[in-house]
Protein backbone atom coordinates (compact mmCIF):
# COMPACT_ATOMS: atom_id res chain seq x y z
CA UNK A 1 0.00 0.00 0.00
CA UNK A 2 2.56 2.42 -0.91
CA UNK A 3 0.84 5.27 -1.53
CA UNK A 4 -0.87 5.46 1.39
CA UNK A 5 1.97 5.33 3.69
CA UNK A 6 3.03 8.66 2.48
CA UNK A 7 -0.48 9.45 3.69
CA UNK A 8 -0.81 10.99 7.53
CA UNK A 9 -1.61 8.97 10.61
CA UNK A 10 -5.32 9.61 10.67
CA UNK A 11 -5.64 7.81 7.04
CA UNK A 12 -3.34 4.87 7.90
CA UNK A 13 -5.20 4.30 11.39
CA UNK A 14 -8.44 3.92 9.14
CA UNK A 15 -7.15 2.21 6.80
CA UNK A 16 -6.80 -0.91 9.03
CA UNK A 17 -10.01 -0.80 10.39
CA UNK A 18 -11.04 -0.66 6.80
CA UNK A 19 -9.20 -4.20 6.22
CA UNK A 20 -10.68 -5.17 8.91
CA UNK A 21 -14.46 -4.12 8.11
CA UNK A 22 -13.83 -5.69 4.44
CA UNK A 23 -13.01 -8.49 5.99
CA UNK A 24 -16.13 -9.19 7.95
CA UNK A 25 -18.04 -7.79 4.94
CA UNK A 26 -17.22 -11.04 2.58
CA UNK A 27 -17.72 -13.71 5.63
CA UNK A 28 -21.29 -14.53 5.24
CA UNK A 29 -20.60 -17.07 2.86
CA UNK A 30 -17.89 -19.12 3.01
CA UNK A 31 -17.67 -19.73 -0.97
CA UNK A 32 -17.67 -15.92 -1.50
CA UNK A 33 -14.98 -15.31 1.06
CA UNK A 34 -13.02 -18.29 -0.37
CA UNK A 35 -13.51 -16.66 -3.75
CA UNK A 36 -13.24 -12.74 -3.07
CA UNK A 37 -10.37 -13.08 -0.03
CA UNK A 38 -7.64 -13.07 -2.06
CA UNK A 39 -8.87 -10.44 -4.31
CA UNK A 40 -9.15 -7.84 -1.54
CA UNK A 41 -5.81 -8.38 -0.22
CA UNK A 42 -4.46 -6.57 -3.18
CA UNK A 43 -5.90 -3.16 -4.47
CA UNK A 44 -5.43 0.27 -3.64
CA UNK A 45 -8.16 1.41 -1.35
CA UNK A 46 -7.95 4.58 -3.33
CA UNK A 47 -11.95 5.05 -3.36
CA UNK A 48 -12.37 4.32 0.19
CA UNK A 49 -9.67 6.14 1.36
CA UNK A 50 -10.59 9.29 -1.30
CA UNK A 51 -14.37 9.15 0.84
CA UNK A 52 -12.50 8.87 4.61
CA UNK A 53 -10.18 11.76 3.67
CA UNK A 54 -12.85 14.10 2.50
CA UNK A 55 -15.29 12.93 5.18
CA UNK A 56 -12.60 14.05 7.90
CA UNK A 57 -11.34 17.19 6.38
CA UNK A 58 -12.88 19.82 8.56
CA UNK A 59 -13.42 18.11 11.46
CA UNK A 60 -13.45 14.19 12.56
CA UNK A 61 -16.49 12.10 11.43
CA UNK A 62 -17.23 8.99 13.66
CA UNK A 63 -16.29 5.89 11.91
CA UNK A 64 -19.86 4.44 12.47
CA UNK A 65 -21.14 7.52 9.77
CA UNK A 66 -18.07 6.46 7.65
CA UNK A 67 -16.72 2.91 7.65
CA UNK A 68 -19.75 1.06 6.27
CA UNK A 69 -19.74 3.78 3.17
CA UNK A 70 -16.17 3.46 2.82
CA UNK A 71 -16.76 -0.54 2.82
CA UNK A 72 -20.09 -0.26 0.66
CA UNK A 73 -17.37 1.82 -1.69
CA UNK A 74 -14.45 -0.55 -2.16
CA UNK A 75 -17.06 -3.43 -2.59
CA UNK A 76 -18.50 -1.81 -5.41
CA UNK A 77 -15.33 -1.16 -6.73
CA UNK A 78 -14.06 -4.92 -6.53
CA UNK A 79 -17.54 -5.66 -8.01
CA UNK A 80 -17.16 -3.71 -11.04
CA UNK A 81 -13.57 -5.35 -11.58
CA UNK A 82 -14.94 -8.56 -11.13
CA UNK A 83 -17.47 -7.89 -13.96
CA UNK A 84 -15.08 -5.71 -16.34
CA UNK A 85 -13.04 -8.98 -16.15
CA UNK A 86 -15.52 -10.83 -17.09
CA UNK A 87 -15.90 -8.77 -20.14
CA UNK A 88 -12.54 -8.46 -21.17
CA UNK A 89 -11.57 -12.17 -20.46
CA UNK A 90 -8.61 -11.05 -17.96
CA UNK A 91 -6.95 -13.53 -16.21
CA UNK A 92 -5.54 -11.45 -13.68
CA UNK A 93 -6.04 -9.02 -11.06
CA UNK A 94 -4.69 -7.21 -8.00
CA UNK A 95 -1.50 -9.97 -8.82
CA UNK A 96 -3.92 -12.81 -8.54
CA UNK A 97 -6.26 -15.27 -10.41
CA UNK A 98 -9.24 -13.36 -11.61
CA UNK A 99 -12.93 -14.92 -10.34
CA UNK A 100 -13.92 -15.30 -14.02
CA UNK A 101 -10.47 -17.44 -14.93
CA UNK A 102 -10.89 -19.33 -10.95
CA UNK A 103 -14.86 -20.76 -11.59
CA UNK A 104 -15.91 -19.40 -15.00
CA UNK A 105 -18.05 -16.50 -16.18
CA UNK A 106 -21.18 -18.08 -14.72
CA UNK A 107 -20.02 -17.96 -11.59
CA UNK A 108 -18.07 -14.57 -11.26
CA UNK A 109 -21.19 -12.93 -12.72
CA UNK A 110 -22.98 -14.06 -9.32
CA UNK A 111 -19.90 -13.15 -7.21
CA UNK A 112 -20.37 -9.25 -8.59
CA UNK A 113 -23.66 -9.46 -8.28
CA UNK A 114 -23.26 -10.68 -4.77
CA UNK A 115 -20.83 -7.48 -4.44
CA UNK A 116 -22.90 -4.93 -5.04
CA UNK A 117 -26.10 -6.10 -2.89
CA UNK A 118 -23.60 -6.65 -0.19
CA UNK A 119 -22.26 -2.79 -0.57
CA UNK A 120 -25.89 -1.96 -1.02
CA UNK A 121 -27.16 -3.41 2.28
CA UNK A 122 -24.27 -2.18 4.30
CA UNK A 123 -25.95 1.23 3.24
CA UNK A 124 -29.67 0.31 4.28
CA UNK A 125 -28.19 -1.00 7.68
CA UNK A 126 -26.80 2.12 8.42
CA UNK A 127 -29.50 4.93 8.45
CA UNK A 128 -27.84 6.75 5.31
CA UNK A 129 -29.36 9.46 3.73
CA UNK A 130 -31.33 8.50 0.68
CA UNK A 131 -29.06 11.28 -0.75
CA UNK A 132 -26.38 8.70 -0.15
CA UNK A 133 -28.18 5.89 -1.51
CA UNK A 134 -29.24 8.02 -4.92
CA UNK A 135 -25.55 9.08 -5.23
CA UNK A 136 -24.48 5.19 -5.48
CA UNK A 137 -27.23 4.17 -8.05
CA UNK A 138 -26.12 6.94 -10.02
CA UNK A 139 -22.51 6.64 -9.99
CA UNK A 140 -22.99 2.53 -10.44
CA UNK A 141 -25.94 3.02 -13.40
CA UNK A 142 -22.84 5.76 -15.03
CA UNK A 143 -20.34 2.81 -14.81
CA UNK A 144 -22.09 0.44 -16.63
CA UNK A 145 -23.27 2.84 -19.54
CA UNK A 146 -19.75 4.01 -19.96
CA UNK A 147 -18.30 0.30 -20.12
CA UNK A 148 -21.56 -0.50 -22.28
CA UNK A 149 -20.49 2.37 -24.60
CA UNK A 150 -16.83 0.85 -24.29
CA UNK A 151 -17.82 -2.08 -25.08
CA UNK A 152 -20.59 -1.67 -28.27
CA UNK A 153 -17.55 -0.08 -29.91
CA UNK A 154 -14.57 -2.15 -30.08
CA UNK A 155 -11.99 -2.37 -32.25
CA UNK A 156 -13.28 1.07 -33.51
CA UNK A 157 -11.44 4.45 -32.71
CA UNK A 158 -13.33 6.91 -30.67
CA UNK A 159 -13.11 10.73 -31.24
CA UNK A 160 -11.36 12.53 -28.24
CA UNK A 161 -14.54 13.75 -27.28
CA UNK A 162 -16.09 10.09 -27.01
CA UNK A 163 -12.89 9.19 -25.37
CA UNK A 164 -13.43 11.58 -22.73
CA UNK A 165 -17.24 10.61 -21.96
CA UNK A 166 -16.21 6.94 -21.12
CA UNK A 167 -13.38 7.40 -19.04
CA UNK A 168 -15.89 10.11 -17.12
CA UNK A 169 -18.82 7.69 -16.89
CA UNK A 170 -16.75 4.62 -15.78
CA UNK A 171 -14.10 6.49 -13.83
CA UNK A 172 -13.82 10.03 -13.19
CA UNK A 173 -17.79 9.95 -11.92
CA UNK A 174 -16.72 6.73 -9.58
CA UNK A 175 -13.49 9.19 -7.76
CA UNK A 176 -15.94 12.05 -7.98
CA UNK A 177 -18.88 10.49 -5.85
CA UNK A 178 -16.66 9.74 -3.63
CA UNK A 179 -15.37 12.71 -2.47
CA UNK A 180 -19.04 14.29 -2.50
CA UNK A 181 -20.12 11.36 -0.53
CA UNK A 182 -17.32 12.19 2.06
CA UNK A 183 -18.08 15.71 2.37
CA UNK A 184 -21.95 14.67 2.05
CA UNK A 185 -21.85 12.86 5.14
CA UNK A 186 -19.28 15.51 7.19
CA UNK A 187 -22.42 17.95 6.02
CA UNK A 188 -19.86 20.80 4.50
CA UNK A 189 -21.75 23.33 2.89
CA UNK A 190 -22.81 23.16 -0.42
CA UNK A 191 -19.64 25.17 -1.84
CA UNK A 192 -17.61 22.71 -0.15
CA UNK A 193 -19.10 19.94 -1.57
CA UNK A 194 -18.90 20.86 -4.96
CA UNK A 195 -15.41 21.91 -4.63
CA UNK A 196 -14.59 18.50 -3.27
CA UNK A 197 -16.68 17.08 -6.24
CA UNK A 198 -14.85 18.76 -8.20
CA UNK A 199 -11.39 17.63 -7.23
CA UNK A 200 -12.58 13.84 -7.92
CA UNK A 201 -13.34 14.48 -11.11
CA UNK A 202 -10.38 15.82 -12.21
CA UNK A 203 -8.31 13.07 -10.61
CA UNK A 204 -10.70 10.39 -12.24
CA UNK A 205 -9.81 11.72 -15.90
CA UNK A 206 -6.33 11.66 -14.97
CA UNK A 207 -6.50 8.46 -13.25
CA UNK A 208 -8.20 6.78 -16.20
CA UNK A 209 -5.53 7.98 -18.97
CA UNK A 210 -3.04 6.80 -16.65
CA UNK A 211 -4.24 3.69 -16.43
CA UNK A 212 -4.41 3.30 -20.51
CA UNK A 213 -0.85 4.12 -20.46
CA UNK A 214 0.13 1.82 -17.88
CA UNK A 215 -1.77 -0.68 -19.66
CA UNK A 216 0.61 -0.18 -22.93
CA UNK A 217 3.44 0.57 -20.43
CA UNK A 218 3.28 -1.00 -17.26
CA UNK A 219 4.93 -3.34 -15.51
CA UNK A 220 2.41 -6.44 -15.21
CA UNK A 221 4.15 -7.41 -11.78
CA UNK A 222 3.63 -4.42 -10.57
CA UNK A 223 0.44 -2.92 -12.03
CA UNK A 224 -1.17 -7.14 -10.91
CA UNK A 225 -3.25 -7.15 -14.49
CA UNK A 226 -1.76 -8.00 -17.76
CA UNK A 227 0.19 -6.21 -20.63
CA UNK A 228 -1.86 -5.15 -23.52
CA UNK A 229 -5.17 -5.98 -22.26
CA UNK A 230 -6.74 -3.08 -23.77
CA UNK A 231 -5.80 -3.45 -27.53
CA UNK A 232 -6.22 -7.22 -27.06
CA UNK A 233 -10.30 -6.92 -26.09
CA UNK A 234 -10.56 -3.83 -28.43
CA UNK A 235 -10.24 -1.06 -26.48
CA UNK A 236 -8.35 2.13 -27.99
CA UNK A 237 -7.51 4.33 -25.57
CA UNK A 238 -5.68 7.84 -25.34
CA UNK A 239 -2.23 6.71 -26.53
CA UNK A 240 -3.56 5.21 -29.67
CA UNK A 241 -6.42 8.17 -30.39
CA UNK A 242 -2.94 10.14 -30.50
CA UNK A 243 -0.76 8.33 -32.50
CA UNK A 244 -3.38 7.80 -35.22
CA UNK A 245 -3.43 11.65 -35.37
CA UNK A 246 0.12 12.28 -35.76
CA UNK A 247 2.10 9.35 -36.72
CA UNK A 248 3.59 8.71 -40.20
CA UNK A 249 2.37 5.08 -39.81
CA UNK A 250 -1.24 6.04 -38.97
CA UNK A 251 -2.23 3.53 -41.43
CA UNK A 252 -0.42 0.58 -40.32
CA UNK A 253 -1.33 1.18 -36.91
CA UNK A 254 -5.03 1.96 -37.93
CA UNK A 255 -5.03 -1.88 -38.86
CA UNK A 256 -3.69 -3.58 -36.25
CA UNK A 257 -5.83 -2.02 -33.72
CA UNK A 258 -9.12 -2.09 -35.59
CA UNK A 259 -8.16 -5.45 -37.56
CA UNK A 260 -10.12 -7.80 -34.78
CA UNK A 261 -7.69 -10.28 -34.13
CA UNK A 262 -4.54 -8.73 -31.61
CA UNK A 263 -1.89 -10.40 -31.21
CA UNK A 264 1.34 -10.01 -29.03
CA UNK A 265 3.41 -9.34 -32.01
CA UNK A 266 0.89 -6.80 -32.86
CA UNK A 267 0.83 -5.01 -29.15
CA UNK A 268 4.96 -4.80 -29.38
CA UNK A 269 4.25 -2.68 -32.93
CA UNK A 270 1.58 -0.51 -32.00
CA UNK A 271 3.80 -0.03 -28.70
CA UNK A 272 6.76 0.81 -31.16
CA UNK A 273 4.14 2.93 -33.13
CA UNK A 274 3.62 5.05 -30.57
CA UNK A 275 7.07 5.50 -29.31
CA UNK A 276 7.87 7.27 -32.20
CA UNK A 277 5.34 9.91 -30.97
CA UNK A 278 4.74 12.60 -28.64
CA UNK A 279 1.45 10.45 -27.10
CA UNK A 280 2.66 9.25 -23.86
CA UNK A 281 3.71 12.61 -23.30
CA UNK A 282 0.87 14.24 -24.26
CA UNK A 283 -1.95 11.52 -22.72
CA UNK A 284 0.71 12.57 -19.49
CA UNK A 285 0.05 16.37 -19.92
CA UNK A 286 -2.99 15.96 -20.28
CA UNK A 287 -3.54 14.03 -17.02
CA UNK A 288 -1.24 16.67 -15.22
CA UNK A 289 -3.94 19.62 -16.44
CA UNK A 290 -6.54 17.42 -15.09
CA UNK A 291 -4.62 16.65 -11.99
CA UNK A 292 -4.02 20.52 -11.51
CA UNK A 293 -7.52 21.34 -12.16
CA UNK A 294 -8.04 19.13 -9.22
CA UNK A 295 -5.93 20.52 -7.24
CA UNK A 296 -6.98 24.14 -7.70
CA UNK A 297 -10.43 22.81 -6.56
CA UNK A 298 -9.49 21.70 -3.17
CA UNK A 299 -11.64 23.88 -0.57
CA UNK A 300 -9.33 26.26 0.94
CA UNK A 301 -10.35 25.88 4.78
CA UNK A 302 -9.64 22.09 5.32
CA UNK A 303 -7.24 20.85 8.06
CA UNK A 304 -4.01 20.84 6.75
CA UNK A 305 -3.22 17.18 6.92
CA UNK A 306 -5.86 16.27 5.02
CA UNK A 307 -4.88 18.78 1.99
CA UNK A 308 -1.81 17.88 2.03
CA UNK A 309 -2.87 13.85 1.90
CA UNK A 310 -5.17 15.01 -1.19
CA UNK A 311 -2.66 16.53 -2.69
CA UNK A 312 -0.56 13.43 -2.66
CA UNK A 313 -3.07 11.52 -3.76
CA UNK A 314 -3.12 14.00 -6.75
CA UNK A 315 0.68 13.45 -7.03
CA UNK A 316 0.51 9.88 -6.64
CA UNK A 317 -2.04 9.33 -9.75
CA UNK A 318 0.35 10.89 -11.94
CA UNK A 319 3.20 8.82 -10.70
CA UNK A 320 1.79 5.86 -9.92
CA UNK A 321 2.90 2.82 -11.51
CA UNK A 322 0.25 0.95 -9.95
C1 LIG B 1 -8.89 -0.07 -11.64
O1 LIG B 1 -8.92 0.76 -10.53
C2 LIG B 1 -10.00 0.30 -12.56
C3 LIG B 1 -9.87 1.66 -13.13
C4 LIG B 1 -10.74 2.57 -12.98
C5 LIG B 1 -8.72 1.97 -13.96
P1 LIG B 1 -7.75 0.77 -9.46
O2 LIG B 1 -6.44 0.96 -10.16
O3 LIG B 1 -8.09 1.73 -8.39
O4 LIG B 1 -7.80 -0.73 -8.91
P2 LIG B 1 -7.34 -1.34 -7.52
O5 LIG B 1 -8.46 -1.15 -6.57
O6 LIG B 1 -6.10 -0.63 -7.05
O7 LIG B 1 -7.09 -2.79 -7.82
C1 LIG C 1 -12.07 0.76 -15.71
O1 LIG C 1 -11.37 0.65 -16.84
C2 LIG C 1 -12.92 -0.44 -15.37
C3 LIG C 1 -14.14 -0.21 -14.65
C4 LIG C 1 -14.76 0.91 -14.60
C5 LIG C 1 -14.70 -1.37 -13.97
P1 LIG C 1 -10.34 -0.48 -17.26
O2 LIG C 1 -11.04 -1.54 -18.03
O3 LIG C 1 -9.22 0.22 -17.91
O4 LIG C 1 -9.84 -1.11 -15.88
P2 LIG C 1 -8.70 -2.19 -15.75
O5 LIG C 1 -7.51 -1.67 -16.53
O6 LIG C 1 -9.23 -3.47 -16.28
O7 LIG C 1 -8.42 -2.20 -14.29
MG1 LIG D 1 -10.55 -3.78 -17.91
MG1 LIG E 1 -7.19 -0.33 -17.79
Amino acid sequence: MNFVAALNEVAAKNLLVLEERIRQAIADDPFIYEACAPLFKGGKRLRPMLFLLCANSKAACPPEKTMPLAVALELIHTASLVHDDIIDASKKRRGVETANSKYGAQIAVLVGDYLFAKAFQLVADNDYDVQVQLILSKLVKNLCVGEIMQDRSLFEVPTLAEYYIRINLKTAVFLSSCCRLGAIVAEMDAREVENLTAYGSGLGLAFQIIDDLLDFFGDEKITGKPHGGDLKSGVITLPIIRALAVSDDASALRKLVTGGNVTTADIDAAIKIIQATDAVDYCRTRAEAHIDSARVNLPPALKTSVSLALEQIADFVVDRTR
